[in-house]
């Protein structure tokens, strides 16, 4: 029998972020709480991908952090997924960084087999849309059927649920 269990692959970060405008400390990152509704709705597995080295606290430094990893492609995770054949769709999410997905998603993904896979991105932002990141998953994710991303402002993540289930 297939296994026809789905997967949620996604990054986020807590702490001082721009949030509506200004800055504030999240105890939970926006694309996380995505992540939830997803796995609420699907009952789809879940990975986290985690930075080896931590992004600072401070939104101002982690902004140049997140920039220098992006340019050098030097970003490291704690542990990722060793085999995703068993998941017919995957969900990938991820928040903007600099136009981009942070440079630690790019790591977990590019050692990842996604041929005949289904992927539906969904991307937070404070403003520039999905930006790179669709034309990005499809580099990295040769192979895979990349469907509509579901794009959503973190600021608005926590009232945005009945969007995602209408979205699935
Ligand atoms: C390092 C960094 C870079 C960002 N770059 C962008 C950007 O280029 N465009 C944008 O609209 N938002 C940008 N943002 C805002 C985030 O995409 C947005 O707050 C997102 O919801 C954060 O998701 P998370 O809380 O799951 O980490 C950036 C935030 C950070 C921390």
């Amino acid at each position: 029998m297939n296994n026809t269990k789905s997967l949620i692959i996604y990054f986020s970060r807590a702490d001082e972020n721009y949030f509506d405008g200004k800055t504030k400390d999240l105890d939970k990152g926006n694309t996380e709480i995505v992540a939830e509704y997803i796995k609420d709705i699907t009952d789809s597995d879940i990975f986290k991908v985690e930075p080896l080295v931590e992004y600072s606290k401070e939104y101002t430094k982690c902004i140049s952090e997140a920039k220098e990893r992006i340019k050098t492609h030097d970003a490291p995770i704690k542990s990722n997924i060793s085999d995703i054949s068993s998941y017919d769709t995957i969900y990938i999410g991820t928040p903007v960084y600099w136009g981009k997905m942070p440079e630690e998603l790019v790591t977990a993904l590019k050692v990842l087999n996604f041929e005949g896979k289904t992927i539906r991105p969904f991307i937070t932002h404070e403003g520039s849309g999905e930006a790179e990141i669709p034309a990005q998953i499809k580099e990295i994710c040769q192979g895979a059927n990349v469907l509509d991303s579901l794009v959503l402002v973190g600021s608005t993540v926590k009232s945005s649920k009945p969007i995602v289930e209408n979205w699935i």
